[in-house]
């Protein structure tokens, strides 16, 4: 549902901004002048999250947020920034897709000798955030990183596309190549020498072992909701921290 052009007037200029949203009242409005980013404003909604909706499951939280923002047609709404840092503590961010969040976790899938990869195995611990601007929410959550068991990779790289197969297994991922010609001849190489029916093992995916999640909710005034979830042995704590 397209939500109704609505004017801003800044600088002397009325400027239309609108949103799309499948739930009113998670509506917000952005204000942009000039390209200026230290004028951008969003205005959030005055509905958040409170202590009743986010309850004592922070999994099935999560997988009802993903569930909205499939609901509200965000634009690639499992699409998340991953951070990965070397054993030194210099960091690295890049967005990769989530590929399944339950309770052993979030997945996805990738280069094992990317740059991401390469500090993985330095340093096994990540912790990622996904932005729904649609709907005013920000999902963060952290934790050790495992690598999946070959059989799961498999699975998955078995029901991607031929083309996203033979990328995976022609591409060096995060290694300098000279120019795009030479990934295109990688690709028909691959392709010709029809290797992309078999998972390479150099590519698969990984597990982040969630241990802490924040669920952010945009509100009004910039009064946003941060709720906290722990875990502590099986069970999760809650905390609701400030804005
Ligand atoms: C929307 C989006 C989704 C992406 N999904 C993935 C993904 O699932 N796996 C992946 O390896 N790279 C993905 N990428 C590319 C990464 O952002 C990144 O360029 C690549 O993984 C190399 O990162 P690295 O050099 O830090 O390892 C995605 C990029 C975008 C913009």
């Amino acid at each position: 549902m397209i939500a109704k052009p609505e004017f801003a007037d800044l600088r002397g200029r009325r400027l239309a901004v609108w949103l799309c949203s499948m739930r009113p009242t998670d509506r917000y409005r952005w204000s942009m002048a000039d390209n200026d980013l230290a004028k951008m404003r969003s205005e959030y909604a005055s509905t958040g999250l409170d202590e009743e909706t986010a309850g004592h499951d922070p999994v099935a939280l999560a997988r009802r947020w993903l569930h909205d923002a499939i609901a509200a047609r965000v634009a690639e709404p499992n699409a998340m920034a991953l951070a990965t840092s070397t054993a030194s503590g210099m960091p690295s961010v890049r967005l990769v897709l989530l590929k399944g969040l339950d309770e052993t976790g979030a997945v996805f899938y990738t280069n094992y000798d990317s740059r991401k990869g390469r500090e993985l195995a330095e340093n096994p611990n990540a912790a990622a955030v996904m932005i729904w601007h649609q709907i005013g929410r920000q999902l963060r959550f952290e934790g050790p990183v495992r690598k999946l068991a070959p059989a799961e990779c498999d699975e998955y790289f078995n029901s991607r596309p031929l083309g996203a197969r033979i990328s995976a297994a022609s591409s060096p991922q995060s290694h300098t190549v000279a120019n795009r010609a030479e990934l295109e001849r990688r690709w028909r190489e691959t392709e010709s020498a029809g290797v992309a029916d078999c998972r390479p093992t150099g590519w698969g995916g990984y597990r982040i072992e969630i241990e802490a999640f924040e669920f952010w909710h945009g509100r009004e005034d910039r009064l946003h909701d941060r709720v906290h979830f722990s875990k502590v042995g099986d069970h999760w704590t809650r905390e609701r921290l400030a804005p």
